[in-house]
């Protein structure tokens, strides 16, 4: 079947034609459907190849089917499928080098997803702290569920608004959100509520926004007032952890977090997910007080792979090495649209890059934002497209190096940018941007 035909086969049976509305944004320039990935290279069902820097929203920090993780995966995968009882040799070492690595993690739960993890870390800070409520950021994205699609794209000054519909009002009343790095709002609403809140829960670096980092006063007023009022600090590192550092942000941002949330480059495109921390609130499961539970949860093929792919991790400091290409790709983008004349701020945080269309800062909260040209980074996304790049057509998303990145394969990326904003700053060469149409909610 050609594209086409799979994309109309796909809307048929996939609402919106793909699992997810960050998913269906990439058929935003035509049909993509994907066949295989090697390295950092991405080919479709009719042998069109793309050079990716989309890397499956970050998780993939060792280049796709990596050869130790693949090799891993099938070994794992001849010997056992799903056991369901105990545990495995594979699973026990894996969590063993997770444990080990991140300094506030003393206990480890394994999930499927990040989604799960966060989920029962609330699950966890609520028996805990005997509390109910749950304090996030705008802007922040913790998951899908009930208690975390609040105002992560949504500007509080809109209100507490949940970004889909279905989540119960009474679910509502047991979030709150404050906006990103605004100490003194958070300051406030402790002095108020903070013998409510069971969890303050974040992001270290705010890449749900694309690049938007905590600012030290900040990060230290949360874990400070968490403490004082006697909430449990989450911090979710699931993009974060081995990708920024092998031992997550945490220590470089000194703080001790109670529970923290991985996944993502923890298996390197692997279902696996954790949350992690202290002995005493992960034994509330022992102690039967809390359930968790999962028939696939630590898949010993997931687990074989994640072990495989986190020991290459810190092995050859993949962390770093991604780090540097990443910066490397970003000041060669600077300097690009700087020469075109193009107003954009190039927000990097190593390995991760977002460009900001239509502002000359690097943004602190959702509301900067919001205030991109994101016209522009359509027309942008859609040049690179067209140049054979891939990375998200969601403006303020992120581009993702890894280590299967090349020196060439940068510099294929930075000629295609150069080429694309040549396009745009002469009138008339690119064409209209062409939106796929969703309806309207009502
Ligand atoms: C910071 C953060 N937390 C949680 C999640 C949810 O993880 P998952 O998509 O594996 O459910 C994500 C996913 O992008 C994330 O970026």
């Amino acid at each position: 079947m050609e594209p086409g035909e799979y994309y109309r086969e796909a809307l048929g049976l996939f609402p919106g034609g793909a699992p997810g509305a960050l998913r269906r944004a990439f058929h935003k320039w035509g049909p993509l459907v994907v066949k295989s990935a090697k390295g950092a290279r991405l080919k479709t069902v009719d042998g069109r190849e793309f050079l990716d820097y989309h890397m499956a929203f970050g998780a993939i920090l060792l280049g796709h089917t990596d050869p130790d993780v693949v090799e891993a995966a099938i070994a794992e995968a001849s010997l056992l499928d799903l056991h369901g009882a105990g545990v495995t040799d594979v699973e026990v070492e894996y969590a063993r080098m997770i444990v080990d690595l991140i300094p506030s993690a003393e206990k480890i739960v394994f999930t499927n997803s990040g989604s799960e993890a966060v989920l029962v870390a609330f699950r966890l800070a609520r028996a805990y702290t005997g509390r109910t409520k749950i304090l996030k950021f705008e802007g922040n994205y913790h998951g899908w569920h009930d208690y975390a699609l609040i105002n992560v794209s949504t500007p509080l000054a809109r209100g507490k608004i949940p970004e889909t519909d279905g989540v119960p009002g009474k679910v509502l009343e047991t979030i709150d959100v404050l906006p990103y790095n605004d100490v003194e709002a958070l300051e406030d609403y402790m002095d108020r509520h903070g013998e409510e809140v069971a969890a303050i829960i974040l992001e270290p670096v705010a890449h749900s926004m694309g690049v938007v980092p905590a600012e030290p006063r900040f990060i230290k007023a949360v874990e400070r007032l968490a403490k004082t009022h006697g909430a449990l600090l989450i911090l979710d590192e699931i993009v974060t952890a081995f990708r920024h550092n092998i031992h997550g942000l945490q220590e470089e941002l000194g703080i001790r977090p109670d529970l923290t949330t991985v996944g993502k480059a923890v298996a390197n495109g692997y279902p696996v997910a954790a949350v992690t921390g202290r002995r005493q609130i992960l034994d509330l499961v022992t102690e039967g007080l809390v359930r968790t539970s999962g028939t696939y949860s630590a898949h010993p093929v997931a687990m074989a792979a994640g072990k495989a792919a986190l020991e290459k991790i810190v092995k050859t400091r993949a962390d770093l090495e991604a780090a540097r290409r990443g910066e490397e790709l970003a000041n060669g983008l600077r300097e690009i649209l700087g020469d075109a004349g193009i107003t954009a701020f190039v927000a990097n945080y190593r390995s991760i890059t977002t460009i900001y269309f239509g502002i000359e800062e690097q943004p602190r909260n959702l509301e900067d934002v919001t205030r991109i040209d994101k016209a522009m980074y359509e027309l942008f996304n859609r040049e690179m497209w067209h140049r054979g790049i891939l990375y998200s057509p969601n403006p303020s998303k992120r581009i993702h190096l890894s280590t299967a990145h090349t020196r060439e394969e940068i510099q294929a990326f930075l000629e295609a940018a150069a080429s694309a904003a040549k396009s745009l700053t002469r009138p008339g060469e690119a064409k209209p941007v062409a939106t796929i149409k969703t309806r309207r909610r009502k």
